[in-house]
């Protein structure tokens, strides 16, 4: 059997929120022997939103370790060395398959067992499947979803064997638009297809997304509404050849890329955790109803002061940020100390083409576009804002410079009065600029 290993402090899970709970750790005074992070991916902490933009750019490539964590955030790299000479435990390739959080002892896949005083949870999300609709064919060779850096490297591999090849992106969200601009700039052909009447509903309106819909086309990439993927035609080797859609039309791909959605990975802690909306409940230091166990990332549902209600947020700057929280709690407890309330401002951003946008604050209420949005304009710039109550609360922009970028952001958190939605439409960008 297995040697026991055991830890003041465990992370499980070495994505974003890990490599950024390792850094608070280590500036807050971390003693040789102390951490651990059990990680199944086989590299350290790395930047996750990498893998979607530069990483699969075949054209102008970037790789590990140039986007290992804290590199987003425009901080040092943890590279491997970093943890050996920081006394920090890194297990690669483990994953942990049992958690009894009442006997404070972890069971990986091979039998190792960990025992910690102290646990972070921080296992993100993994992607919705197709065959999880109970799609026919879904299994077939050349259909990739992208999570992880295997993921990313399996298509990598599809995309120069299947050059100049034909792709279709399953889905209007955050992968399916960030995935057709790249699959588009390696010279694949491109159709992407979703349900709704616009990409990316779950924050684009109608307005913002007819920027993008327009753009994408003047790029050559076909775009089909309206639909889902209901089944998959192989050739002869098993490999993916059509796509066959709901309303009975078919489409040729050599590559599938599906991007529907994730979820939480929270199996673990099942009827050991309060859970709330999909995720473990956790206070604003990040604390779960268990004693000792705290839940950081994608996987937290946690008090959103701002909006005074409870959420989830599936975004790297909640990921980076939470998990400091989670750490700087832990030490303070420690020391007899307190530390104030985490007090997030909603932040998502994107890029694809030459396209970058950033979003701050709360997508609900009423909506009012301002700037030029035109999709064949040399250099757009475009946002919206979001009023509640006489309020704003939200602000989205295409085409922001960084001062612009920190003013919507200022915006949002400090939520001015609005006179009147037309005032707002007319001085556009000069109404937060002005704050
Ligand atoms: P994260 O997913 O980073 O890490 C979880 C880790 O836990 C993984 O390494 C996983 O293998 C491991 N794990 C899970 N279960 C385990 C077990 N049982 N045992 C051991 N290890 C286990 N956001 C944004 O704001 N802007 C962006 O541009 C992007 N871009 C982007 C691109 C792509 C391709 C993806 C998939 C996601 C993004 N995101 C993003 C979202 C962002 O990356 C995400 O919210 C954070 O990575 C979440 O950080 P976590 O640490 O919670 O999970
Ligand atoms: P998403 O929730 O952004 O988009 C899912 C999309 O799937 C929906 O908009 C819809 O168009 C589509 N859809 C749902 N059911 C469908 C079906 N049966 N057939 C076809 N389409 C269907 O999820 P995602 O794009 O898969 O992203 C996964 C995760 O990665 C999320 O957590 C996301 O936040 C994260 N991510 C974030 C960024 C970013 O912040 N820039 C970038 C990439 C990924």
């Amino acid at each position: 059997m297995a040697e026991e290993k055991s830890f003041k402090y465990v992370i499980v899970g070495g994505g974003v929120a890990a490599g950024y709970a390792a850094r608070e750790f280590y500036k807050q005074g971390l003693k040789p022997g102390e951490l651990a992070i059990i990680s199944r991916e086989p590299v350290p902490p790395y930047e996750r939103p990498a893998l979607s933009k530069g990483y699969i750019n075949l054209e102008n490539k970037s790789s590990l370790p140039g986007f290992y964590v804290c590199a987003g955030s425009g901080g040092e790299r943890q590279f491997p060395q970093w943890y050996k000479q920081n006394g920090v435990e890194l297990f690669l390739d483990t994953e942990i398959v049992k958690a009894d959080l009442a006997a404070k002892t972890l069971v990986s896949g091979t039998g190792q067992v960990f025992k910690y005083q102290t646990l972070i949870a921080a296992t993100g999300s993994s992607v919705t499947r197709l065959s999880d609709f109970g799609v026919e064919g879904a299994d077939a060779k050349n259909i990739f979803y992208l999570r992880e850096l295997v993921d990313a490297d399996e298509l990598i591999t599809a995309m120069n064997i299947k050059a100049n090849g034909k792709a279709v992106v399953v889905g209007g969200g955050y992968i399916g638009l960030e995935l057709s601009s790249a699959l588009k700039v390696n010279s694949l052909e491109v159709t992407m297809v979703y349900p709704e009447p616009w990409c990316m509903p779950r924050l684009f309106t109608a307005d913002i997304a007819s920027f993008y819909e327009g753009y994408y086309a003047n790029k050559g990439i076909n775009i089909v509404k309206g639909t889902v993927a209901a089944g998959f035609k192989t050739n002869s080797d098993g490999e993916v050849s059509e796509v066959i859609l709901k309303d009975g039309r078919t489409l040729e791909a050599d590559i599938v890329i599906v991007g529907v959605g994730a979820r939480p990975i929270i199996s673990l802690f099942k009827g050991q955790v309060e859970e709330e909306k999909g995720g473990l409940k956790t206070d604003a230091f990040f604390r779960t109803s268990v004693p000792d166990v705290y839940a950081v990332g994608d996987i937290a549902t946690f008090p959103m002061k701002l909006y005074n209600d409870m959420r989830r947020v599936e975004h790297v700057d909640h990921a980076r940020k939470s998990a400091e929280q989670a750490v700087k709690a832990i030490k303070a407890a420690e020391e007899g100390n307190s530390i104030p309330e985490y007090d997030y401002l909603p932040y998502f951003y994107s890029r694809a083409f030459n396209l970058s946008w950033q979003f701050y604050g709360d997508n609900v209420g009423e909506t009012v576009l301002f700037g030029d949005n035109d999709p064949t304009s040399a250099k757009p710039k475009f946002g919206s804002y979001w009023i509640k109550e006489g309020k704003l609360i939200g602000v989205f922009l295409e085409g922001g410079s960084p001062d612009e970028n920190k003013a919507i952001a200022k915006a949002a958190r400090e939520q001015p009065s609005v006179e009147s939605v037309e005032v707002l439409s007319k001085e556009g960008l000069s109404f937060v600029n002005n704050i």
